[in-house]
């Protein structure tokens, strides 16, 4: 169960997840922070990089875990569902945010967060012991020339909040939605994820290997899967991008 959070600032890493992975050995316990004002190898999903300049929240949460690798899939929903709850808090309800498979928070369908799961020791490793829950939020900016649309928090808000509230806010909602998760199971995370999926019953377009498949998306499965509807039966895809249209 996570209790309490130990909030370590940097003014400048690497990237909070390798930070995060340099001091993992030293601590005993779970809830232990990495947040950084800027990261200069900022890491996004498929090795891409995550532009990380100082005015976005860049941190990693250090989370102990025995557990099996569909585990690691179930959290990164977690983590989804409390950053998209956080925003909710601080944004208009007219906004629409929704969860973009497997782990992009949008808002009015642009990117305003991204989540970033490793484990340590490494994946090729069956021991894991850590899992490093990093989280990049867009609150002040994002960078214009990505190729999907994005937004920030602050240019949806009346009055702009700062990267350490949104954290605080961000780090209750992980603590409830993880310690449930640990008692009730991933079905009321896969709920609350669904009830927000981006282009659910619409068709998309997600590719795997190089290669592309074409259905509709139809949500995921009890692993965190995305179940695709094609002319040739149901597909389960358990990690590719997605491109919708
Ligand atoms: C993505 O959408 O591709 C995931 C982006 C994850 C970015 C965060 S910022 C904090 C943590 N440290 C990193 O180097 N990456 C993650």
């Amino acid at each position: 169960m996570l209790n309490t959070f130990n909030i370590y600032y940097y003014d400048s890493v690497n990237s909070t997840n390798d930070e995060a992975k340099r001091i993992v050995y030293d601590h005993e316990e779970e809830g232990i922070v990495v947040c950084a004002k800027e990261q200069t190898q900022g890491r996004g999903r498929m090795g891409r990089r995550w532009i990380s300049k100082p005015g976005n929240l860049y941190f990693t949460l250090i989370l102990k875990q025995n557990g099996h690798l569909s585990s690691l899939a179930q959290l990164s929903f977690v983590a989804a569902v409390a950053v998209g709850q956080a925003i909710a808090s601080f944004i208009p309800a007219e906004k629409k945010i929704t969860y973009k498979w497997p782990n992009d928070v949008l808002v009015n369908s642009q990117k305003i967060a991204g989540i970033l799961l490793e484990t340590e020791p490494s994946l090729t490793d069956l021991n894991i012991t850590y899992i490093l829950m990093g989280i990049g939020v867009n609150i002040n900016f994002y960078p214009d020339h990505i190729i999907y649309p994005a937004t920030c928090v602050n240019e949806n808000t009346k009055t702009p909040i700062s990267c350490e509230v949104f954290l605080k806010d961000c780090l209750e909602n992980i603590k409830f939605l993880y310690n449930k998760w640990q008692t009730d199971g991933f079905l009321p995370i896969r709920t609350l994820w669904l009830n927000q999926a981006h282009m659910i019953g619409h068709e998309i377009t997600a590719s795997l290997n190089g290669q592309l498949y074409k259905g509709d998306f139809k949500g995921i499965d009890t692993k965190g899967a995305l179940v695709l509807g094609t002319p040739s039966g149901e597909k389960i895809i358990s990690s590719a991008e997605i491109i919708f249209n």
